[in-house]
């Protein structure tokens, strides 16, 4: 649950919301807070593991929420939990495309398998589940689409090739379906994280075994001190930050913004894309 709640309890009360990749990380961080916010939440992903976890954690804070087992690349599986998700509840409201995949690597070695995942997960995953909702929110008279889309192809990121390509596709696929499903009342957007630490992030900020470590080094401090110089707002991204902009598109106030990609990053990309002095 969010530590900093902003909106009223009951603000989508009555509600049901899909997470894809919903029971872990950024995506738990939604998840929370939708659920703190009313929303009954179906937490979508592969792992059966992490997703009893999740319902336990936000069922034990007095949340709404339910899982579903599903491989976004699934095509055929998704369709159905589209519809499983409409048999028990009655309703979709929200869909929130947050599952992921990457990893860094070399583009003159990635295997054809490598670049099909990512962009499987990432492009086709979101494509699939927004199609699989549309029927149901249609019928309804409406409805709200997040994706998670990310800066690094503002400009280009060496040994990403293949997330880069997937989210540009997001942002492009974000802006046509806006267009596209206006007329039945389905407002369509992306949010853009910047740096939240993930396992991986505090990995690459611990010393690898058997490296020197210098005197009084500390994880936390080392990546305070990153944050301070590359982030202008100063501070590492929190799952809350991007939960609380879910909130806001999901809520009435977002009622007149469709199409758009709004990037939450402590203007992080921003300060990267400066010319060097
Ligand atoms: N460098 C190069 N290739 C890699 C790789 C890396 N770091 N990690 C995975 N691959 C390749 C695999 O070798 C495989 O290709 P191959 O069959 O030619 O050998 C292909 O990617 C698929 O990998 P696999 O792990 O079998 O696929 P998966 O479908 O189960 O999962 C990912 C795909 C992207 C989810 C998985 O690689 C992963 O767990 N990534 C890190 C976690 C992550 O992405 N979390 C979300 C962050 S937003």
């Amino acid at each position: 649950m969010s530590p900093h709640p902003v909106f009223r309890d009951d603000l989508l009360a009555g509600q049901v919301a899909i997470v894809t990749g919903g029971a872990t990380g950024i995506g738990l961080g939604i998840s929370s807070t939708l659920a703190q916010l009313g929303m009954h939440v179906v937490m979508a992903s592969r792992k059966p593991e992490h997703l009893q976890r999740a319902v336990e954690s936000i069922t034990a804070a007095g949340g709404k929420a339910s899982s579903v087992q599903v491989d976004v690349r699934d095509q055929e599986r998704v369709v159905a939990m589209a519809k499983e998700v409409h048999d028990a509840h009655g309703r979709i409201d929200l869909l929130v495309n947050n599952a992921a995949g990457n990893f860094y690597a070399p583009s003159e070695t990635l295997s054809a398998n490598a670049w099909k995942s990512v962009i499987e997960i990432d492009l086709f995953g979101t494509f699939y589940c927004t199609q699989a909702v549309f029927p149901y929110m249609k019928a309804q008279g409406g409805g709200r689409v997040v994706s998670t889309s990310m800066t690094l192809h503002y400009r280009g990121w060496p040994l990403m090739a293949h997330a880069t390509a997937a989210k540009a596709g997001v942002d492009a696929l974000t802006k046509t379906l806006a267009l596209e499903w206006a007329d039945h009342g389905i407002r369509i957007n992306a949010i853009a994280p910047g740096p939240i630490p993930t396992e991986g992030v505090r990995k690459a900020f611990t010393p690898p075994p058997g490296a020197p470590v210098p005197d009084l080094f500390n994880v936390d401090k080392a990546m305070a001190s990153w944050a301070k110089g590359a982030i202008p707002l100063k501070r590492w991204g929190t799952p809350e930050d991007i939960g609380q902009m879910v909130a806001y598109l999901a809520s009435p106030a977002g009622d007149w913004i469709t199409g758009a990609i709004f990037v939450v990053d402590g203007g992080e990309w921003l300060a990267k894309a400066k010319p060097a002095s």
